[in-house]
């Protein structure tokens, strides 16, 4: 499966931190926002990955990640010119995507699971597409699923005025290869958009759509707003300062996934300048060769 990023937007609700970067550039507590969804792809197994974002800001997010090779995984960058919708992710993608299914994240969605490096997100089954959910207080401002008993997807209406739930759609979907002709397909919305909302309702019509609950322990933050960066950033530092760990620390994540060995691991150590995240993974390498 190939992973996609979309990582632009307008970050209107973040003016004006967002006036001259990305969202996605924002620290989240100890570092930048990007490196969550990252590492959520890279927990799921996926290492060939495209980040899509703006014009102006595509060029700083490759002189942070690179091309991954440093990781061991495969990073490729590609232009939105314009914000046109999240399904426009698999049009522009297309080229990248080739035959394959296709795991698409949103560049603000922060997900943490407990015991996270042995405890990997459900991948999908078969031919149906895979929505990920979970319950919320506010579900007006989100894209709201209707289960039935059998907890199957009844509906998913973008938000609605009256929920008939409190669980959203999150900003994680698995897709199989044919999401790219759905796209190609798709009319603009009102708002002048290509909608996921649009993309799940094609797969919920032909009986081919899963939805996954997050654990109850799970974490979700959409951090699109002051407030909502400013709550993720104080459950990552929480957690890291009661627990030791790092959250979305994408070196630690590839090391244990065996992308590098300790010279490799060495080497980035030794390249990051001195501060509380290159003595994490110090004491996380000296930790695993011992
Ligand atoms: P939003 O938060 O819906 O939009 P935004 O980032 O432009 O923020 P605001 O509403 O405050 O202006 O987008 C969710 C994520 O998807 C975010 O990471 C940006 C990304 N995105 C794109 O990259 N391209 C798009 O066309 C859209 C709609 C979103």
């Amino acid at each position: 499966m190939k992973g996609i990023i979309l990582a632009g937007g307008n970050g209107t609700r973040l003016y004006p931190s967002t006036k001259v970067t990305s969202k996605q550039l924002l620290p989240v507590y100890d570092k930048p926002m990007i490196y969550y969804p990252l590492s959520t792809l890279m927990l799921m197994g996926i290492k060939d990955i495209l980040v899509i974002s703006t014009p102006k800001d595509t060029p700083n997010i490759e002189d942070l990640l690179g091309d991954g090779a440093d990781i061991g995984i495969k990073l490729q960058y590609v232009v939105q010119p314009e914000p046109k919708g999240i399904a426009e992710a698999f049009i522009i993608g297309k080229d990248f995507i080739e035959d394959r299914d296709v795991c698409l994240i949103l560049g603000d969605n922060i997900f943490y699971r407990t015991d996270y490096l042995q405890n990997p997100f459900p991948t999908k089954q078969g031919e149906k597409a895979m929505i990920f959910s979970c319950e919320v207080s506010d579900p007006e401002r989100f894209g709201v699923i209707d289960f039935d008993d059998q907890m199957n997807v009844k509906s998913i209406e973008e938000k609605p005025d009256n929920p008939k739930s409190k669980y959203v759609s999150v900003g994680l979907y698995m897709y199989p290869n044919d999401v790219v002709a759905k796209a190609e397909s798709l009319k603009p919305s009102a708002r002048n958009e290509l909608e996921i909302t649009d993309i799940n309702n094609l797969y919920l019509n032909e009986g081919n759509l899963a939805a996954s609950i997050l654990d109850s322990e799970d974490r979700w933050f959409d951090a699109g707003t002051p407030e909502s960066i400013m709550s993720a950033a104080n459950f990552v530092q929480n957690i890291e300062k009661t627990q030791g760990i790092k959250i979305g620390c994408i070196e630690e994540i590839a090391f244990h996934l065996g992308y590098m060995n300790n010279i490799q691991m060495d080497d980035i150590i030794a390249d990051l300048k001195n501060g509380d995240y290159k003595q994490y993974l110090q004491k996380h390498l000296v930790r695993r060769a011992s």
